[in-house]
């Protein structure tokens, strides 16, 4: 379950699957959405974004721990270590250490973004450089931030911040991670202080990337530190990363309170959620039945916390957990969608293995063996609009070394953006993963997203254009951010 990120994909809670049928189904027929295929043709003939107003953001997305280097934290141990039969954490035994060297290199990547268009970005702050100790705030890391929000805005582009994208600081994972009671607490009073100090600069905000990711990874599939595989922690630790975001929402309410681009907001925060379409493999009641629980634990529960102010997180037979938390509520100013790819879903009830992805027959992949599958993300589009709030596409790309998918593949999503639009869908924005090549988790160097490629062995460490970007300066010259 969750982003492929290492091809051995299971669903240990699924056994809870046999109990959840009727609920199950009611969700997949919910879920499902009428088939569509885009037609190659039309996509070759579309405008991108022709039709999107000037206030539509357009831009790329990276994480800190992913390009900075210069971390330290939890996923810095989990790098040197490696599982007992010899096998690396990380493929290859790659290391964060330099990767792209952001943190001294920023300027190479606001000339990257100015070059193709843009005028937002979304980029991370790392809580382990400016909360090294318990409650030790480093000013001169703040400093070094704030000099690129306020580059970023003066070149005209928007910056969003990621207070969590999967990394903690070593004092919290030696308190039990996410584990610890405290972890909640802990994020909403380094939020606070994010607001605080960068609140002038900054008011769009993402609290936590992808708390559906770091439970299946994490606590479910155990490829991420802790390497857990128990689905009772799992939903343990879902249910406080909703309290999380709930509590870093309110802290950055209360500190933030500067209307940096005079919009009349001083703060929009939401989470990036990565959503994806869990389809039945066959009419098999099984596979629907287990599309079902998966669709309703890994994309619909968190939203339903945040629509009803009250955290459920129910894996039949493993964990009930419901209980009021009124910060929950309201505390979307709009959804971020990463949309990568769909899951063919082939259920099971014996033994452990509940859960399997099957390929789609005919379907290219990336690199990673991902589907390439954009009709998914006018689906999720239109899907998610029914919630209410301003979609927003934070993350969407490709794993593509040799660069021979990424220019089709952007104008492709590009024009299920534009489908969605046109269907009165309120996607407020693009962002592509990544600006450039980075540490692709427990992939290491292996998984090449950026727009721009990154040969880490060059010292220079210089982002060079792939084919893509001319796709993507074509979609900003139409929308007007590029001449
Ligand atoms: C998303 C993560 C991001 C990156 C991309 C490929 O799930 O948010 O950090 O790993 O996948």
């Amino acid at each position: 379950m969750g982003t492929d990120k290492t091809g051995d994909d299971r669903f240990p809670g699924a056994r809870a699957c046999r109990a959840a049928g009727l609920f199950a189904l009611a969700v997949v027929a919910l879920g499902c959405g009428r088939p569509i295929a885009f037609s190659a043709a039309d996509i070759a003939a579309a405008r991108p974004l022709a039709g999107a107003p000037r206030t539509f953001f357009l831009g790329a997305a990276t994480s800190a721990y992913q390009i900075e280097g210069g971390n330290h934290n939890d996923w810095t141990e989990w790098e040197k270590g490696s599982y007992p039969d010899g096998t690396p954490h990380v493929a290859g035994g790659a290391s964060a250490a330099r990767i792209a060297d952001s943190w001294n290199l920023w300027r190479s990547d606001l000339a990257a973004l100015q070059l193709i268009g843009a005028n937002f970005y979304r980029l991370g702050v790392e809580w382990s450089r400016l909360e090294p100790a318990p409650g030790v705030w480093d000013e001169a890391a703040a400093a070094r931030y704030r000099e690129m929000f306020a580059a970023l805005r003066a070149a005209g582009i928007t910056p969003m911040v990621t207070l969590f994208h999967f990394t903690l600081p070593t004092w919290v994972a030696a308190r039990g991670g996410w584990d610890w009671d405290g972890a909640p607490e802990a994020l909403a009073a380094f939020a606070g202080r994010a607001g605080a100090a960068f609140g002038g600069e900054v008011d769009w905000w993402c609290t936590i990337n992808e708390p559906n990711v770091l439970v299946a990874k994490s606590y479910l599939a155990g490829q991420w530190p802790p390497a857990a595989r128990d689905p009772a922690r799992a939903a343990r630790v879902l249910a406080a990363t909703m309290r999380a975001h709930g509590l870093m929402t309110r802290a950055l309410r209360d500190q933030d309170r500067t209307d940096a681009d005079g919009d009349g907001h001083a703060t929009r925060v939401g989470i990036a959620q990565n959503l994806r379409l869990f389809d039945p493999h066959s009419a098999r009641p099984i596979d629907g039945i287990v599309a079902g629980v998966a669709d309703w634990f890994y994309d619909e529960s968190f939203l339903d916390a945040v629509t009803l102010g009250r955290i459920r997180v129910v894996l039949p037979g493993v964990a009930d957990i419901d209980e009021p938390f009124p910060p929950l509520a309201g505390s979307f100013d709009y959804l971020g969608i990463n949309y990568y790819t769909r899951d063919l879903i082939v259920g099971s009830l014996r033994g452990d293995e509940h859960y399997r992805t099957a390929a789609a027959p005919g379907q290219p992949r990336n690199d990673l063996g991902w589907e390439i599958y954009p009709e998914g993300l006018y689906r999720l589009l239109v899907r998610y609009a029914r919630r209410g709030w301003p979609l927003f596409v934070t993350e969407n790309g490709v794993a593509d070394g040799r660069d021979v998918q990424r220019a089709d593949f952007l104008r492709a999503h590009l024009y299920a953006v534009d489908r969605a639009r046109a269907d009165g869908v309120d996607v407020i924005g693009y962002l592509h993963w990544s600006l450039i090549d980075n540490f692709e988790w427990s992939h290491g160097f292996h998984g090449r997203f950026g727009l721009f490629k990154v040969d880490f062995d060059d010292p220079a460490l210089t982002r060079r254009p792939t084919a893509a970007v001319a796709v993507f300066q074509e979609a900003a010259r139409n929308l007007g951010t590029l001449r």
